[in-house]
């Protein structure tokens, strides 16, 4: 059994009240990462409620959140460029090859935040392939319930966080990169199969 329970932050704010939800997300901090800190204090719940994007709280034995990941889903194109026989014939399966642009045009789950709480245990009481762990199983009920199977997320271009991504259990593989206008950052692009 794992020590970790997840919920999605809808169900959570059922259960509590929407004010005592907003004052365990209030707890919240993330140094590394100021922008997933702000989604959580003043997004996570809007988007959920408007269904842009659904926020899962990870909580420990005390009911602290000990880190969170929200999902969506959003349409992709995966350049068809050096790929293995195996990664085309599973990419044909879930996606469209367009001749045009020789690119795969898919349908894919999003990770769009994905975070620790280092205001609790100093981040150490969950480990990110843990936390990523927790996520794969809510995208395998998803996949379970209406197919698909890629996944993907955009993450700044830090080595530590792109080494995150790509190392042995994550396996994200990197496939393009995008820049945002909003904060004026690049953001690079990895995918994978559920
Ligand atoms: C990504 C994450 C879940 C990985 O968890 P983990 O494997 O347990 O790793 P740690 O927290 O120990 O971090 C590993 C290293 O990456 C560094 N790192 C993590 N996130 C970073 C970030 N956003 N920017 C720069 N460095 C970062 C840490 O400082 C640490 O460096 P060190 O090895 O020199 O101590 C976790 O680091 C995290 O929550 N980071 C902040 C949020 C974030 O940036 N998420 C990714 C968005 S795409």
């Amino acid at each position: 059994v794992s020590r970790y329970k997840i919920i999605n932050i809808l169900d959570w704010c059922e259960i509590l009240g929407e004010k005592e939800l907003i004052s365990k997300i209030n707890d919240f901090s993330c140094p590394l990462n100021r922008e997933i800190e702000q989604f959580v204090l003043n997004n996570a719940l809007d988007f959920a409620k408007r269904k842009l994007s659904i926020t899962y709280c990870v909580l420990n034995m005390n009911r602290e959140i000990v880190g969170i990941f929200a999902l969506a889903h959003k349409a992709i194109d995966i350049e068809n460029s050096g790929f293995s026989n195996s990664k085309v014939k599973k990419l044909s399966r879930y996606a469209t090859l367009d001749a045009d642009n020789n690119s795969y045009k898919a349908s894919a789950f999003l990770i769009a935040q994905f975070g620790k709480n280092y205001a609790v245990d100093d981040g150490h009481s969950l480990n990110g392939n843990g936390l990523m762990d927790l996520t794969k199983d809510v995208l395998k009920e998803v996949q379970h319930a209406i197919g698909g199977g890629i996944v993907y997320l955009e993450c700044e271009e830090k080595p530590k966080l792109l080494e995150f991504y790509q190392n042995e259990q994550n396996g994200f593989i990197r496939f393009g990169e995008r820049y945002s206008t909003e904060d004026n950052k690049k953001y690079i692009q990895l995918f994978k199969f559920l």
